[in-house]
């Protein structure tokens, strides 16, 4: 079983559309202490348990988030499209590419964080929690339930073997 960080039950890689739901909760969440730190780093400095907070997040969306977009782009996305289903797909990878270029502006920022740039991270992270809240609204209720209609189980699971094996786990 994946990693369960929130204490809600996760999908297993033989549900991958729930799993990936999944991984938004944590997006959701990392994004969420990105922000609230952001919001209380006045001056620039901060407490240890924010640092630590913070590494946490940055690294979560450094290293695991990127295999989420992985996730979609290479394995759900090319088999919605050969689906018939390209239509609601369209605007997606146009949200990874902004959001992965503002994640590289948010990591930056807080890695050299100083009164001056306080505004301007805030001001990035707005609108990363404006891209997440609608791209997320919408593969969880418009694409992953398509998807789940019209891919059928062996399609399914074959995403599912190749999100595993994108985080090193072995499945038959
Ligand atoms: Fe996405
Ligand atoms: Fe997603």
């Amino acid at each position: 079983m994946p990693v369960n960080i929130g204490g809600q039950p996760e999908h297993g890689y033989d549900q991958p559309l729930g799993l990936l739901s999944d991984c938004h909760r944590r997006i959701e969440r990392f994004l969420g202490v990105l922000t609230r730190i952001a919001d209380e780093a006045g001056g620039g400095i901060l407490s240890e348990d924010q640092s630590r907070a913070l590494a946490v997040a940055l690294r979560y969306f450094r290293e695991a988030a990127p295999r989420h977009t992985a996730d979609e782009e290479e394995s759900l996305f090319p088999r919605m499209r050969a689906a018939g289903n390209s239509e609601a797909i369209a605007d997606l990878e146009g949200d990874h590419l902004r959001a992965a270029a503002l994640h590289a502006e948010v990591e930056e920022i807080f890695r050299q964080l100083s009164a001056e740039k306080v505004a301007r991270l805030r001001e990035a992270l707005a609108e990363l929690n404006g891209i997440y809240t609608g791209h997320i609204q919408v593969e969880d209720n418009f694409v992953f339930p398509l998807a789940g209609r019209t891919l059928d189980r062996e399609t399914q699971l074959a995403i599912g073997r190749e999100m595993a094996s994108r985080r090193g786990v072995h499945i038959r």
